[in-house]
This record gives C-alpha cells, sequence and structure tokens, in this order.
C-alpha cells in the first residue's frame, strides 16, 4: 500500500479573496476526496484578530453559500474543523511568528507547504521570518500565487529574496490555468494520439487563436487590477502557457523538468513586437459602460475605487509568432478581455484550405477544417470537415458539418485546478508549476510591449461592454486575411 503523506499545510492570508474563494473549498474536496493524509494539518495565517471558531465560521458560510447542492456535507466539515487551525500573525513583525512557531513545534516530521496567497511584495519578508524563527525543514516547499512581479526586474528581486530561504526545486509558481482538467486534456489530445501528430505545423496549419473572454469587470478589485492591466493579469501567463502548451515539441516525459523545458523553448522562439508593428499588431482596449449578462454596467474609469484617468487596459489582442522550424509563418492570434459578450475559453487550430478545388464554382466555397478546443465553461472539442449534402441535386453540394469528439458529459465533477495544484504540491511534483527562467522569459517578451505602449503612447481604445472588445482588434485580424472564430 502506498505511503500516506502527511503534511502542515501552511495558508498565509488566509483571509483573503484567494483562500476563502478557492484554497479553502480545494482543501474541502481533498479531504472529502480522501487525497490528504489522516495526520495532515490546515494551518490557516492572517493578521485578522479572531478566534478559531469565528474563522470557521466564515468559512462555513462561504461553502454553503457557493457550493452546488449537496456537495456540502456536515459530517466532512466536522473533520475539516478539526483539521483546520487558525492562527493570528501580523507578517510583517518577526516576534510575530512566534504562535506559528508554538503550533508547528513537534511535528517536524511532516512535509511542510507555506503557500504565500499574500501580496508579492511580502513574500521575501515571509521567507526571511519563516527562516529565522527555523520554521524552513528540509522537506519545506513554498507555494507563489501570480503575480510574480510586474515586469522582469521585478520579478527577479521577488525571486532572488524567496530563493535565499528556498532552492528552486522547493519553489512552486502557480499559474492556476495549468491546474485546468481541461488545459491537461490539451498533452493528451496531443500527445496520446497518433491523429493530429504528423499535421501539427506550418505546412497544414494556417494559424492558431487562442481567445480567454471574461463577462466579469474589475469590481471589487480595481485597486490591484490597475497595476497591472491585461497583459500582466492574463497574457503574460494564462495565455502564453496555453500557446506553450499547443505549439511545444513533445516532452520525453511528463516528469520533472521535461515539459518546463519545452515550454521555455517556445518562449525564448518568440518574436519580439516592437517599433512598428506595436500598433499593427496589438491592440489594447478598455471597457465603457454598456450591458453585461443583462445588466447595465458602468466602465472601467466609473467602477467603485476607480481612477478616470487611468490608462490601464483591460483588454489585449495580438498577434504573435514562433520562431522556429515547426511554426514558421504560423501566426498566433491571442484576445482576452473583461466585460465580453460571453465567459469562454476556446482555442482554434485553423488548417491550410485545400491546394485545388475539384468541386464546380458557385457551390458553397470549401471552408478550411478547423479544431475548436473550448476550454471553458463547457469543456468540448469539436473538428469541422467540409461533407457532402446528402441527396440528389445536381452536382456535387458540400457544407460544412461539425464533429464532436467528446467523451460523453460526465456525471463526476471536475476538480478544480487548485485542487490539482495543491495535491501535486503535496505530492511534489513540479511539472504543473512555472520555473523561475519560464516566468522570466516570459517578462521578457512581455516587457518588450509593455514598454513599448508606454514610450509610444499607445493608449487604450475604449470597448462597450457586453461587445467583442474594440473595432481594431478585428482590423488586426483582417489585415492578414482571416477573422476571429465565431461558433
Ligand atoms: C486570474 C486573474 O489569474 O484569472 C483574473 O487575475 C481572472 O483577473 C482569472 O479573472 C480568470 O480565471 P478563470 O479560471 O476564471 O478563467
Amino acid at each position: 500500500m502506498k505511503k500516506e503523506i502527511q503534511s502542515d499545510i501552511i495558508i498565509f492570508g488566509a483571509s483573503g479573496d484567494l483562500a476563502l474563494r478557492k484554497l479553502m473549498p480545494a482543501l474541502y474536496h481533498l479531504l472529502k476526496g480522501n487525497h490528504l493524509g489522516s495526520e495532515t494539518r490546515i494551518i490557516a495565517v492572517s493578521r485578522d484578530n479572531m478566534t478559531q471558531e469565528e474563522y470557521c465560521n466564515i468559512i462555513e458560510q462561504k461553502f454553503k453559500a457557493s457550493f452546488k447542492e449537496k456537495v456540502f456535507d456536515e459530517q466532512v466539515f466536522e473533520v475539516f474543523k478539526i483539521r483546520l487551525h487558525y492562527v493570528m500573525v501580523d507578517l510583517m513583525q518577526e516576534e510575530s511568528y512566534q504562535s506559528l512557531a508554538n503550533l508547528l513545534k513537534g511535528h517536524e516530521e511532516k512535509e511542510r507547504i507555506n503557500y504565500l496567497s499574500t501580496a508579492p511584495s511580502l513574500f521575501g519578508t515571509i521567507c526571511r521570518f519563516l527562516d529565522n524563527a527555523g520554521l524552513i525543514l528540509p522537506t519545506s516547499r513554498v507555494v507563489l500565487e501570480k503575480p510574480i512581479g510586474n515586469d522582469l526586474k521585478s520579478s527577479q528581486v521577488i525571486n532572488d529574496e524567496v530563493s535565499k530561504h528556498f532552492s528552486e526545486s522547493t519553489i512552486f509558481r502557480i499559474d492556476h490555468y495549468l491546474g485546468k482538467d481541461t488545459v491537461q486534456n490539451i498533452l493528451a489530445l496531443r500527445f496520446s494520439n497518433m491523429l493530429f501528430a504528423p499535421i501539427w505545423n506550418s505546412l497544414y496549419i494556417d494559424h492558431i487563436q487562442i481567445t480567454v473572454a471574461e463577462t466579469v469587470g474589475a469590481e471589487g478589485r480595481w485597486s490591484y487590477y490597475d497595476n497591472y492591466g491585461a497583459m500582466r493579469d492574463m497574457v503574460q501567463n494564462h495565455l502564453l502557457q496555453l500557446l506553450c502548451l499547443i505549439t511545444m515539441e513533445p516532452p520525453s516525459s511528463l516528469n520533472g523538468d521535461n515539459v518546463r523545458d519545452e515550454k521555455l523553448k517556445v518562449i525564448r522562439s518568440l518574436r519580439y513586437i516592437d517599433g512598428e508593428n506595436l500598433r499593427l499588431k496589438t491592440v489594447r482596449g478598455q471597457y465603457a459602460s454598456g450591458v453585461s449578462d443583462k445588466k447595465a454596467v458602468v466602465g472601467y474609469l466609473e467602477e467603485d475605487g476607480g481612477n478616470a484617468n487611468s490608462l490601464t487596459e483591460t483588454f489585449v489582442a495580438l498577434r504573435a509568432d514562433i520562431d522556429n522550424w515547426r511554426w514558421n509563418g504560423v501566426p498566433i492570434y491571442l484576445r482576452t478581455g473583461k466585460r465580453m459578450r460571453e465567459k469562454y475559453s476556446e482555442i482554434v487550430i485553423d488548417f491550410k484550405d485545400v491546394p485545388h478545388s475539384i468541386f464546380p464554382k458557385g457551390g458553397i466555397c470549401i471552408d478550411s477544417n478547423k479544431l475548436v478546443i473550448r476550454l471553458q465553461p463547457d469543456e468540448s472539442i469539436s473538428l469541422f470537415i467540409m461533407n457532402k449534402i446528402p441527396g440528389l441535386n445536381e452536382g456535387m453540394r458540400l457544407q460544412k458539418v461539425k464533429l464532436d469528439l467528446n467523451v460523453a458529459a460526465s456525471t463526476v465533477r471536475t476538480p478544480d485546478a487548485y485542487e490539482h495544484l495543491l495535491l501535486d504540491v503535496v505530492r511534489n511534483n513540479p511539472t504543473l508549476f512555472m520555473r523561475r527562467d519560464e516566468v522570466e522569459a516570459a517578462w521578457v517578451w512581455a516587457d518588450k510591449i509593455l514598454d513599448g505602449w508606454k514610450n509610444n503612447g499607445i493608449t487604450p481604445k475604449p470597448y462597450t461592454s457586453g461587445t467583442d472588445g474594440p473595432s481594431a482588434s478585428i482590423a488586426l485580424i483582417e489585415r492578414d486575411g482571416r477573422s476571429w472564430y465565431e461558433k
């Protein structure tokens, strides 16, 4: 029988939004599914002055409000409460870590996981104070939430500080997109089927589109978001990770660094976008008022706590090019935004046209084959092909049909990305986490665009909430004789 792993999972910033909305529910589900060792403890650290009971009440209310029917199980929650320990620590005060040290005393044989769900500016300080208090053991790991910095320089400062106390192999940098089941399915689709492998290159693929559209705005987190914007918040990490999984070479295995090495090669092959290309190949947008999810919504600048002069983008569209043998001449169009028409994430692989048509002109034109991978909210994989319209029509008439490659709708609950990732940290499996060189390479590419926008006065174009973004994003792809895929 496999040996159970016993851990102390310490969540710093335990009363923050991420901890309450994602981390605690993920730990509850891991407990419910018997994935945590019987001695594993969850230690919630926050500077809020409250009792263990008060913290558990907050969690209970959150779970009851957000879990779908029957998912909240009183009995499991009773066990969860026994495993949960709340401890108040002012993370900026070294002496305050004593209360955490007291709680950890006598549990040195467990694997110690420090999840820093705090502002990145605190990462270095927390690691230093943990080290000074003797709380970092050989089995300790640290999990860092994105964003790690807001450019290459600031990310290096954070990584340097953390690496004084933790070695690279014990640092787990999260990009929660990599924890999504549907995103991992890209690996399965590409590397467990021979079908697409021979045509996955510039000989057969015309271009690729990656869209991550959201209907939410920056409401509630305006001041955080305004320091980042869509380029730093989404493109530098989530969209680049999707691009990597779609375009990387086959890794020799899923172990350790193999996948990360291949992703890094892709990021390093991305062509810089600068000079004239900043205006031709990128579009920044900012949402104005409109209608979203059938409700009238205000624009980004009028949001609560907003600053009417902000030049932060809430939308980005761009054309990326990978300068390597496989992808030469295949543009990858990326698009992401808040307050868009619909929430969905989708990857479209658009194949080349047939070289010569043998079918009569005047009938329907032959559309290129498309493989559409829908990641959320619903998962699906569809292949569009041309087909003969059945019947005795004169000549050969064609129509486009959709082959759904989906596995039948499953009744099994899909685990949240954070469940996958927390379990991987417990199991000490780093494959789905970002290595320092990967994060830095992504910043090098993103910084070129961010600096270019700043130095050339390229400001965001307004778009009406509830639409597909600024019209310039349509022009961006149409200039190349292509168009965004629409269902
Ligand atoms: C986060 C961003 O990383 O991802 C948010 O900071 C964004 O701005 C979120 O809303 C989107 O994640 P998901 O899983 O809802 O697609």
